[in-house]
């Protein structure tokens, strides 16, 4: 048999499959697999099932037997983040806790411009050097396949620069790096027309080029008033439909509205929602857009989480993300950050798991990952316990002792 690697035998191994992909979940619809193996060709899972019975039936395989406890669960999936961006906005962060608000600051020429600024000025190899040090840090906390938005150039050329940034950290670091454009982030303060000019511009001289050169398949807006209007955006969001792009939205952050659009245009996912009321909850639970929550913004604003355990409840798809970004969300820490939101939100370990591997994965449409089973990637971590729940309970304080992407192992 050509080059293949059993490795185990896992404590537990929670492959996060058979579960629906909308709605509340139960710890008891998990499926936990004891003294489990796995067998790796390539980059694919070829096999999963007991240690003993693989060992035995692929004598031919390299064996990477593991001593003591581990448990196994599938790459995390972090389906929202701007970690390409230069400089830091720790002034912004110590003036919130002095009482300004997020919006307070950006007026006054912080938030979002200033990391635009500072972008320009970075050079695309310093963007790709922060990128993949960023992302590597991700990678070691279990996180495999990242989402990566623009959205800190605000112009054709420097929308290009970050973009690129990005595909070319994707093809240094270990960690799948998935672009998004949000040249929609805001109105760039040195642009003299109108939001819809600036809109009109962007879908005709960025996108062309995002296809062409094969920057990215998806298209992202801020829907807020300090941002775009969903009237605004509407034929933003045609255009980028008409050229086959997938849309995304920043919805319901501040003020609700954005989770209409997302439903109308069949987004694939509406993220942010802290505000969302139960008619938006109710309007994304009947669609397929997946409601991504980020609890990182929430901490680090200082605001409310999103209304995860109503979104479920309505029967929504619930993914949860890191944001990770240098405004709102600087801690960049996936697993911690879901953990928390499951005790404010009284989520189980399912829901939580489930919010960050295969609910996440339809969030970025990536049928090839965020569960374990026979023909996935083998992008997996391994935690040094004998109980999945340990987990969750550590609140992001149990790190991965080892973590494979594709099949190679990237992390020990
Ligand atoms: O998702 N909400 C808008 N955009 C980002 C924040 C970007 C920033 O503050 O730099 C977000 O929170
Ligand atoms: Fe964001």
């Amino acid at each position: 048999m050509e080059n293949v690697t059993l490795i185990g035998p896992f404590k537990q191994l929670v492959p996060l499959t058979g579960l629906p992909l909308k709605g509340a979940l139960n710890d008891v619809q998990l499926e936990v697999l004891e003294d489990a193996g796995m067998l790796i060709q390539g980059e694919l899972i070829k096999e999963i099932g007991d240690f003993q019975e693989l060992k035995l039936k692929y004598k031919d395989a390299e064996i990477q037997e593991l001593k003591g406890d581990h448990t196994c669960l599938p790459g995390f999936i972090d389906a929202h983040t701007h970690i390409c961006f230069g400089g830091s906005r720790a002034n912004d962060y110590a003036m919130r806790n002095a009482g300004k608000t997020y919006l307070e600051i950006a007026m006054a020429g912080g938030g979002i411009w200033d990391t635009v600024t500072q972008t320009r000025k970075a050079s695309k190899d310093s963007l790709i050097k922060g990128t993949v040090k960023r992302a590597n840090r991700h990678l070691k906390n279990g996180v495999t396949t990242l989402e990566v938005k623009s959205g800190y150039g605000l112009s054709v050329d420097e929308e290009l620069k970050m973009l690129y940034a990005i595909k070319e950290a994707d093809a240094v670091s270990n960690a799948d790096l998935i672009a998004t454009c949000l040249a929609a982030h805001m109105l760039p303060k040195d642009y003299s027309g109108s939001e819809e000019a600036y809109l009109e511009e962007i879908g005709t001289a960025l996108f062309p080029k995002l296809k062409s050169e094969n920057l990215t398949n998806r298209i992202d807006a801020f829907i807020e008033e300090s941002a775009f209007s969903a009237t605004q955006i509407a034929p933003y969001f045609k255009k980028a439909q008409a050229m086959g792009f997938d849309i995304t939205v920043h919805a319901d952050q501040f003020s609700t509205s954005g989770s209409k659009v997302a439903v109308e245009f069949n987004a694939l996912s509406a993220d942010h929602l802290e505000v969302s009321t139960d008619v938006e909850i109710a309007l994304l639970a009947k669609s397929d857009v997946i409601a991504t929550a980020l609890p990182g913004a929430s901490i680090g604003l200082g605001c409310a989480f999103t209304p995860a355990r109503k979104v479920l409840d309505a029967g929504g798809a619930l993914a949860i993300a890191s944001d990770h970004n240098p405004g709102s969300a600087p801690m960049g820490d996936l697993l911690t950050q879901a953990a928390i939101l499951g005790t404010f939100e009284k989520l189980s370990n399912a829901e939580v798991l489930a919010g960050i591997t295969f609910r996440a994965a339809a969030a970025l449409k990536l049928t090839d990952r965020g569960t374990l089973a026979a023909g996935m990637l083998a992008d997996f971590s391994l935690f040094h316990t004998n109980n999945y729940q340990e987990i969750l309970y550590n609140q992001g304080n149990l790190k991965p002792c080892v973590v494979f992407k594709r099949g190679a192992k990237v992390f020990d």
